[in-house]
């Protein structure tokens, strides 16, 4: 009898990360991506609900913190470290946290993930290194 494992690990990972569908919540994304690291601290991330660390961040305005994350910050890996997730699935995250943590936005509309992009693609070229 012969049992295959490396295609049963190889099987138990890619259900472990999911396509995420762009109708997905933010929160259930928060939980899936996000969780890991923001729920803790991990590498110093900023937590959920710790308002004072997200007060300059959230400063920062929805588009420019939205595609300076998705693009990756130091500890930060591009999207969340899910090569799966659409700017629009990190954008929802990102709103669920920010909610929780002081401030109030909303899922951005198509001219904010238009905005979003434009943003996404000045950070790649190295346009504008914070
Ligand atoms: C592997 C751990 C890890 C995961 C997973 C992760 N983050 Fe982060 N994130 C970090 C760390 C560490 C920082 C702090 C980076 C720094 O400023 O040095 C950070 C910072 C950020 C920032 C601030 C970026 C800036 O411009 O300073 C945003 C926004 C953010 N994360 C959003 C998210 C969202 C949304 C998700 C899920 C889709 C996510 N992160 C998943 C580790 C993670």
């Amino acid at each position: 009898m012969i049992f295959n494992i490396k295609a049963a690990v190889l099987a138990a990972a890619m259900i472990s990360l999911p396509t995420l569908a762009n109708a997905q919540s933010g929160e259930t994304t928060y939980k899936q991506v996000c969780a890991s690291c923001h729920g803790a601290g991990v590498l110093n991330a900023p937590k959920l609900g710790d308002k004072a660390k997200w007060a300059p961040l959230i400063a920062e305005g929805q588009v420019t913190l939205t595609a300076h994350g998705y693009v990756g910050v130091r500890g930060m890996p591009a999207k969340g470290g899910n090569p799966n997730l659409s700017v629009e699935g990190f954008a929802d995250a990102l709103v669920y946290m920010v909610n929780n943590s002081g401030g109030k936005w909303t899922s951005p509309n198509p001219t904010t993930v238009a905005a979003i992009n434009k943003e996404i693609e000045a950070r790649k070229a190295g346009l504008n290194k914070k």
